[in-house]
């Protein structure tokens, strides 16, 4: 605490100002009061990271799907609508696809992401890079993805949710942190969770999928990852507080230097009281 009280305001702006100023480098851990206040945290820090990239290459953001992140693409696409962001020069990388499902298909990645977020935005099609679950061979597409990811040089900011057991994409416990996109087998668990998708019929759905690795998680430059409501509240704790283990694939962000988990209230149930107030301690003011 006493290191960031040292510095200006505007010395600390950013987790990696903070490393060249030689200070400790923590996970952030940005607690809001409810959803849409995360939601819209989560959206001005995105677009300002969008705004800031003066490079000629694109600004490589990686996306994820679930209930999580919709609030944070309603905002971007408000942000778009009153043009304070543009996605011309962005080029995306979802987490994940399911196995098997058709893009067309309801329930389907790339039709989420289209429905909350492409299709209302200025992004040229050709900068969407979403997994194909129908592709002929996956070990190939999976392998084809990461390469692609590699061919841009890498991803500037991945935006991700986490998965009541802690998963992150579709990494579910004991997946290998070091793990990079390829096929996975979901555990039951999951698909019970992701049943209500699916006319609240497990047998319904799917029971594989393709997805980014622990690893091509973290390599990016920085991660954000939004967590909401008490059904997240343990997967919160054990990510912030728990060790880092392939139990819980999100621990593997206390190994990054540049994460942020932006969260409500409810899903900061199960954190220590310590802990709960360290980082409203240290996040308190008015910065992103
Ligand atoms: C799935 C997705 C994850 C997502 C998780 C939580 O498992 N593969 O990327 O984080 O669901 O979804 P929700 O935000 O709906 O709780």
């Amino acid at each position: 605490m006493e290191r960031r009280k040292n510095l200006a305001e505007d010395e600390i702006s950013s987790p990696r100002l903070a490393e060249s100023s030689g200070m400790e480098i923590i996970m952030r851990v940005v607690i809001q009061e409810n959803y849409d206040k995360m939601s819209k945290w989560a959206a001005d820090y995105i677009a300002a990271k969008i705004k800031e990239h003066k490079e000629e290459r694109p600004f490589v953001l990686g996306l994820a799907t679930g209930s999580s992140p919709i609030g944070v693409y309603n905002e971007l696409v408000k942000k778009y609508e009153a043009g304070e962001v543009s996605f011309k020069n962005v080029v995306t990388f979802n987490m994940d696809e399911y196995l098997g499902l058709p893009r067309e298909h309801d329930q389907s990645y790339w039709y989420f992401m289209h429905h909350y977020l492409f299709d209302h935005v200025d992004i040229p099609a050709e900068n969407v890079n979403i997994l194909n679950g129908m592709c002929e061979d996956p070990e190939e597409e999976c392998a084809q993805y990461e390469a692609k990811i590699a061919a841009i040089g890498g991803i500037d900011l991945f935006l991700g949710g986490i998965g009541q057991d802690g998963h992150i994409a579709f990494n579910e416990p004991y997946t290998s942190l070091t793990s990079r996109t390829g096929v996975r087998v979901l555990t039951t668990d999951t698909r019970i969770v992701n049943s209500r998708f699916f006319d609240n019929d497990v047998n319904k759905t799917p029971e594989k999928a393709l997805s980014v690795g622990v690893a091509t998680v973290t390599d990016a430059r920085e991660v954000l990852l939004v967590i909401n409501g008490h059904n997240k509240a343990a997967a919160l704790a054990a990510t912030v507080e728990g060790p880092v283990s392939a139990k819980v694939t999100c621990s593997a962000l206390q190994l990054h230097k540049d994460a942020i988990i932006a969260c409500d209230e409810p899903a900061c149930g199960e954190l220590k009281v310590d802990t709960y107030k360290y980082f409203l301690d240290i996040e308190k003011g008015e910065r992103l």
